[in-house]
């Protein structure tokens, strides 16, 4: 089996999804369940014996020693993460102690676990890291895109405490021979994406007849990734990448953020338009910038295209009608989140002990 850390929140609970879609292999996935995680994404694994789900600390060396005892995995992806900038802003000890910190516990225990193996499962052991283009820092409009060679230059409380992480997992593999991979993804987009990030925030907010909020002057540019896409290059990396290595992983799709509003208005006014009979555009406001706001990220994907031979199948287009479309068919899911019952609903439902 595998184990997952955040395996609740947005990309872990799709990579958990589509796992078990097109794999007999059980996943364990340890999540402390945080406001972000939410349990709800795996309802439909209820009573699925391939999900076993902790709720727990991936910092926690006990409860995490324990699991890996108890259940010998071969490879372990780190999802969990603060992961959040604007929140990184306010306040950023939270993403020290996550995403530094509790990363740090999360490799000594597995290194632990890692010595006990027979050589022949330590070899074939993978510990995959996921990371973040933001730590490779802002890009100028013609500056060419990331490569995994980009110097780290992280500019966020969030991207500064990634950056920690990353090399304290290149630290395990050179010092003590941990099999790591590590991946670089732009920013993902797709179901259950909590709506505090830009694209869920859009919709939801027009859907609610809320202003739509636009940092600054809206051009800055972000590199699109459908997660599922994103998901599909992590199961690659973790088949096929080599230990010790990182790998970028995006989707090739560059917009400025009110380019990417304009695209979401436009949708929802085919797909769900307005009952006043104007666009959703008339709630596009302008508002004071974050500090720090980085300008541009692109990622040059080459390299796991050229080694492992992955690609992205969706076009920025697909991806973002198949996203409103969703969010448009998932309205209780929304409204779950927007009023906290998520939580009651683990509560409910959630019984595994530790
Ligand atoms: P998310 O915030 O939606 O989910 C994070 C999950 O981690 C939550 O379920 C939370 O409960 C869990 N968690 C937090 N602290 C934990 C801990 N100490 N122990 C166990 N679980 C804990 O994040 P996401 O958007 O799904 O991102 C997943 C990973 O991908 C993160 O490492 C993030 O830095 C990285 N990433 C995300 C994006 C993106 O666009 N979302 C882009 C690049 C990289
Ligand atoms: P976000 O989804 O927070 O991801 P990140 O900061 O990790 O790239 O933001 C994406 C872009 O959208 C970023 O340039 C900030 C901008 N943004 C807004 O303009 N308005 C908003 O309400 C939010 C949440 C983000």
């Amino acid at each position: 089996m595998i184990l997952v850390t955040g395996g609740a929140g947005f990309i872990g609970s799709n990579f958990v999804l589509d796992w078990l879609a097109q794999s007999d292999e059980p996943i364990l996935n340890l999540d402390k369940l945080t406001y972000a995680g939410n349990l709800e994404n795996l309802c439909s694994l209820q009573n699925n014996p391939g999900h076993i789900f902790v709720q727990g600390d991936m910092g926690n060396d006990q409860l995490l020693g324990t699991l890996l005892v108890r259940h010998t995995p071969r490879a372990i992806v780190n999802f969990a993460a603060e992961s959040h900038v604007d929140r990184s802003i306010h306040s950023p000890n939270d993403f020290v102690q996550t995403n530094i910190v509790s990363t740090f516990q999360l490799l000594e225990t597995t290194r632990a676990y890692w010595n006990t193996l027979p050589t022949q499962a330590q070899k074939a052991f993978r510990f995959l890291h996921i990371s973040t283009d933001e730590v490779y820092g802002s890009l100028d409009k013609d500056d060419p895109a990331f490569t995994e060679q980009h110097r780290y230059a992280p500019n966020s409380p969030y991207s500064a405490s990634k950056a920690a992480s990353d090399h304290l997992v290149r630290a395990a593999h050179h010092t003590y021979g941990l099999p790591t991979l590590t991946t670089h993804c732009s920013n993902n987009y797709g179901p259950y994406h909590f709506p505090e990030k830009l694209i869920p925030l859009m919709i939801v907010n027009a859907l609610a007849d809320k202003p739509l909020p636009v940092y600054g002057d809206g051009l800055q540019v972000r590199d699109w990734l459908y997660v599922k896409d994103h998901c599909s290059a992590l199961r690659r990396v973790l088949h096929a990448g080599t230990p010790g290595q990182t790998y970028n992983i995006g989707g090739g799709n560059e917009r400025t953020n009110i380019e990417l509003v304009h695209t979401i208005c436009t949708l929802l006014d085919k797909l769900h338009p307005k009952k006043d009979g104007q666009s959703y555009q008339t709630q596009i406001r302008f508002v004071t910038d974050r500090p720090g706001h980085d300008r541009r990220y692109a990622i040059n994907a080459e390299k796991i295209e050229r080694e492992l031979g992955w690609k992205p199948a969706e076009t920025f287009e697909t991806g973002i009608r198949k996203t409103v479309q969703w969010y448009l068919d998932h309205s209780e899911w929304i409204e779950h989140v927007q009023t906290g019952s998520y939580r009651a609903w683990i509560e409910k439902h959630y019984t595994e002990p530790a």
